[in-house]
């Protein structure tokens, strides 16, 4: 078992859906594993699960976190090993809808499991609803996902101060599906317009790459790696502390 570790609790967040939270929470846990960390993902999106299938083990789902905060299964129960991908494990959300409004409840899962992983990764809903206070409650850290159009950085905007008010200040950017021959043409913002519109500081850029639209079945034993799974490897390194620079196509 690890030793408690302090921040190593980050809900991955953003305005709006389809910005790339669940790809980052997946991607992020794969690289985070093969630093020999020791990752839970949370999959908080009731009724619209996906980091199961991404991860290529839904068969194997039987209970989900609601059950745990509602007494109906141990941890044990409900938390997945992720086959071929050695310390990485998942608690799926719920198939129904309403199923997750315990804060509090989150909170104390949350602080229990953190002291048995190197890093929990909470992937929340979109929205700036009950769901996505659900999924900050038992968070000491937030990765925001942005996409460089001016709808995403609005939203990334918001939910950061939305952070700051909810007392989590320890928020980092993720700028994802960056595309450089947008920002030439006029058409994305630039990198230093992101951050200065988020007031986040950035830890990583992810390159618009469809070949993480794929299931990430092989766990991170990459045949091409392609410079975004390239970008999650740096990002995993920043969140572990070192020292290793941005990825930018
Ligand atoms: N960097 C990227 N490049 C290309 N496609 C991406 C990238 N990140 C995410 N996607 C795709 O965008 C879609 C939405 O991603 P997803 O992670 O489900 O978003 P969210 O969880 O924020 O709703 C998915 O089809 C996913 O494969
Ligand atoms: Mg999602």
């Amino acid at each position: 078992m690890c030793d408690i570790k302090l921040n190593n609790v980050y809900v991955i967040t953003s305005g709006k859906g389809g910005a790339g939270k669940s790809t980052v929470t997946a991607h992020l846990g794969v690289q985070l594993t093969k630093l020999n960390k020791r990752v839970l993902l949370i999959d908080m999106d009731e009724g619209l699960r996906s980091l199961d299938l991404m991860l290529n083990v839904s068969s194997h789902t039987l209970f989900d976190v609601s059950d745990i905060i509602k007494g109906n299964c141990t941890v044990n129960q409900a938390v997945i090993p992720v086959r071929q991908c050695q310390n990485l494990y998942l608690l799926p959300a719920p198939v129904t809808v309403n199923s997750l409004n315990s804060p509090k409840g989150m909170k104390f899962l949350c602080d229990s499991l953190s002291k048995y992983f190197d890093y929990i990764l909470i992937d929340s809903p979109a929205g700036v609803g009950k769901g996505f206070i659900n999924a900050i409650s038992g968070a000491n850290g937030a990765l925001v996902v942005v996409n460089s159009d001016p709808i995403s950085i609005r939203d990334g905007a918001y939910v950061a101060k939305l952070l700051r008010e909810n007392h989590i200040n320890n928020s980092r950017l993720i700028i994802n599906k960056f595309e450089s021959k947008l920002v030439k043409k006029g058409v994305f913002y630039n990198i230093d317009e992101t951050i200065d519109a988020t007031t986040l500081q950035l830890i990583g850029v992810v390159p618009n790459d469809f070949e993480l639209q794929k299931t990430v079945d092989n766990c991170g034993e990459y045949i091409n790696t392609t410079p975004a799974i390239e970008a999650f490897e740096r990002i995993a390194r920043r969140l572990a502390g070192e020292n290793c620079s941005l990825l930018v196509n």
